[in-house]
């Protein structure tokens, strides 16, 4: 496992996931602003990377301002807070990362800003250590549902690199390998950016676990031919109702997998997760750089000047197409998943296995 992100001595290290394949390099950011740019502009993507990227960005941040009291400091952060959360709408897991630090910073309120400085540092490395623990609990909870000789299919990246460590949807493949089990993973390619072809093809080949890649349009037709077993992938936001958001195309597989009898499930972390969200019509869908699509990665052009395009990065499956929903606590019914918030509800009496 390469690091996504890191702290490391007074800087931000990112990934940057642009460049990969080809190239493994990471970014130093000095700053809260050019943190936010990697996550605009994607060197670090994937929900819960998202969300480690900018409770460290807003460690950094928190240096960056001048303060002797908390009341001073307290409006500076907040613009900082609400810089962070414009980066990208629809990945929950940003404003719950956000969320976390501010409440952090406001119970410490009475330490002096030198300490709360040190302090939200020491925060956003404990967002990253529990994230790589979550996803091994996730890879626990999910591997059951993997079959000795399956044949996976799976959409966009939810690897080791959109988390950080392990991953979600991958973190379950690679469990399932951990015990045992041979499987064979299908990658759709993941227009327009790629995540598929770029990042997860790249790191199931470093992990040896055997994959092909196909263009997202191939999908139905190895279905057709009885050689997928089961469908996992992730997640950017599920609402309490269980329809999630997810890269653009999940929606279209989901409906391939129930046509053809195949199993659906969603890997993600509680902290994807919207609580307030009653149901995924209402999630916010990011619209990206229309170049995404008439430029093969931003370089080659592929589309006549000036065609209208439309770029929406997410679509939302309706929880009706989910099998389960695979946390850390447990894979649940998607109906179940809003009876988890708050831990009103004990999971072991929702599990599913
Ligand atoms: O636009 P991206 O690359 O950030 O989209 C990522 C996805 O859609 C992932 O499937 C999701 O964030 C889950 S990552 C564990």
């Amino acid at each position: 496992m390469i690091p996504t992100v890191e702290w490391k001595n007074g800087i931000v290290r990112m990934l940057d996931q642009t460049r990969l394949p080809l190239e493994t390099v990471y970014n130093d950011c000095k700053d809260y602003q050019t943190v936010a740019r990697g996550i605009k502009e994607l060197w670090v993507r994937g929900a819960p990377a998202i969300g480690v990227s900018a409770a460290m960005g807003l460690a950094l941040g928190a240096r960056q301002i001048a303060a002797n009291t908390f009341d001073e400091f307290w409006p500076k952060f907040e613009e900082i807070c609400a810089h962070m959360a414009a980066t990208r709408p629809t990945a929950v897991n940003l404003f719950w990362a956000i969320e976390r630090m501010k409440k952090f910073a406001q119970a410490n309120r009475e330490k002096s800003i030198d300490e709360i400085r040190g302090l939200l540092v020491d925060e956003s490395q404990r967002m990253l250590d529990e994230d790589i623990e979550t996803n091994r609990r996730i890879g626990g909870y999910g591997s059951v549902f993997v079959s000795d000789d399956d044949n996976i299919i799976t959409h966009c990246n939810a690897g080791s690199i959109a988390t950080a460590g392990y991953g979600t949807a991958e973190g379950v493949m690679r469990s399932a390998v951990e015990e045992g089990k041979k499987i064979h993973v299908y990658v759709d390619e993941t227009r327009p950016v790629l995540q598929g072809a770029r990042l997860t093809a790249w790191e199931l080949m470093q992990e040896n676990i055997p994959c092909t890649l196909i263009t997202d349009n191939m999908a139905g037709y190895f279905m057709f031919h009885d050689m997928v077993d089961v469908a996992i992938v992730g997640a950017d936001r599920i609402a309490r109702n269980g329809d999630v958001a997810n890269k653009i195309g999940t929606y279209s597989l989901a409906v391939l997998c129930k046509e053809h009898g195949i199993p659906f499930y969603v890997a993600a972390p509680l902290s994807t997760i919207d609580f307030t969200m009653e149901a995924g019509s209402s999630i916010p869908i990011e619209e990206r750089d229309p170049r995404e699509v008439t430029h093969v990665f931003g370089k080659v052009q592929i589309a006549p000047d000036g065609v209208r395009v439309a770029n929406p990065a997410f679509d939302v499956t309706p929880a009706r197409y989910i099998t389960a929903i695979i946390t850390e606590v447990g894979a649940f019914h998607p109906k179940d998943i809003h009876r988890l918030a708050d831990g009103k509800t004990d999971p072991e009496k929702l599990r599913l296995k």
